[in-house]
C-alpha cells in the first residue's frame, strides 16, 4: 500500500514519524475518515469543514490548504487503485520535547492512508448490529475529534465480551453515541430520535445528510437525549458514520426490536444516502 506521510507518497513500510510526535506521546492529534464509493469520495466538504474546527479547537494550524488535502486523497486513490473504501487523515502537532504546554513554531505532521472495504453491499446490513450498553468513560470534548481513541476502544471490547457487535454509551442515564457512529431509534409512531449536537458527542458527517434526507422524507426527527429505556422499547434503530454509512440495529441490550431484522427507516435510509453518493 502507498501512504502519505508529510509531502512524500511511499510504500507503508517506508512511511515514518518521530517517536517525539506528540500523537504519539499524547495522543495530541485530530484525524477524519472519509468514505470512497465507486472511486469518488463522499461527504468531502463536510468532513473538510468538521477538521478546520478541531483543529482550531486545539490551536493548531492546517497542515495543507483544503485543494491539497483533496489532491493527496484522489492520488492515494488512485495509487492504490481503492474503489471502494475509506481513507484515514491524521493531523498531529508534531515533534517536540516531552512537555505538557503545547511547543511553538513546530510543523505538524500529516499522515494518511486508504483502506479497501466493502461498504454499500455488505452482509451486516442484511444481519443488522446487537448493541450492548457500556458506561461512556470518554473525556469531555467528544465534539473535537482526536486519536485519543483508548476509551471507545475499550467500551467497544466490552461489547464484544458480551458477544455483541458494537456498545452505545451511557452518560447520566441518556446514551450519547455509538464507539465510532451516531446512534439512532425510531418509535413505535415512526420518529427518529438523536442525540442533539453538544460536546458530549462527534458531529457526524453523515448524520447531518441522514438528517436532511429524512427530512426529505418527510420523517419527523427528534434530537434529544434518549434513554436506555426508549431503546428497548424502539421500532428499530441505526447508527451512521462514514465506515458504515446507514448500519441497522437489531438488538439492543439483549432485547431484540420488532421482527429482529433491519427496519423499514432504517433501510430506507441507507439506500438514499448511498443513492446520493453514487
Ligand atoms: N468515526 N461518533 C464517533 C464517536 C465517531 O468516531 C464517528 C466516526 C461518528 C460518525 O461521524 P461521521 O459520520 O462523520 O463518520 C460519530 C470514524 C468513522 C472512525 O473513527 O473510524
Amino acid at each position: 500500500r502507498i501512504v502519505y506521510v508529510n509531502g512524500e507518497f511511499v510504500p507503508e513500510e517506508d512511511a515514518k514519524i518521530s517517536v517525539f510526535d506528540r500523537g504519539f506521546l499524547f495522543a495530541d492529534g485530530v484525524y477524519e475518515v472519509t468514505s470512497i464509493l465507486d472511486g469518488k469520495l463522499v461527504d468531502f466538504p463536510g468532513h473538510m469543514t468538521r477538521l478546520a474546527r478541531s483543529l482550531s479547537e486545539l490551536e493548531m494550524d492546517a497542515p495543507v490548504s483544503d485543494e491539497e488535502m483533496e489532491a493527496i486523497h484522489r492520488r492515494l486513490i488512485v495509487e492504490n487503485d481503492l474503489t471502494e473504501g475509506l481513507i484515514y487523515l491524521q493531523v498531529t502537532r508534531g515533534a517536540a520535547d516531552r512537555d505538557f504546554t503545547y511547543p511553538v513554531g513546530v510543523k505538524p505532521s500529516l499522515v494518511l492512508f486508504s483502506q479497501a472495504k466493502q461498504l454499500a453491499d455488505t452482509p451486516m446490513a442484511e444481519k443488522g448490529l446487537k448493541i450492548a450498553f457500556v458506561e461512556d468513560i470518554r473525556w469531555g470534548r467528544r465534539d473535537i475529534k482526536t486519536v485519543q481513541l483508548l476509551a471507545p476502544s475499550m467500551c467497544k471490547m466490552a461489547a464484544k465480551a458480551q458477544g455483541c457487535d458494537d456498545a452505545w454509551m451511557i452518560e447520566d442515564e441518556h446514551i450519547t453515541e455509538g464507539t465510532s457512529n451516531n446512534a439512532y431509534i425510531v418509535t413505535k409512531d415512526g420518529a427518529i430520535v438523536t442525540r442533539n449536537l453538544s460536546n458530549s458527542i462527534l458531529h457526524g458527517i453523515t448524520r447531518a445528510a441522514v438528517l436532511r434526507l429524512a427530512a426529505e422524507a418527510q420523517i419527523r426527527i427528534e434530537e434529544r437525549p434518549f434513554t436506555p429505556e426508549e431503546a428497548r422499547n424502539a421500532q428499530e434503530a441505526f447508527v451512521t458514520a462514514a465506515s458504515s454509512f446507514v448500519m441497522p440495529v437489531v438488538e439492543v441490550d439483549g432485547v431484540t426490536l420488532g421482527d429482529g431484522t433491519p427496519g423499514p427507516i432504517a433501510k430506507r435510509l441507507r439506500e438514499l444516502y448511498i443513492a446520493e453518493a453514487r
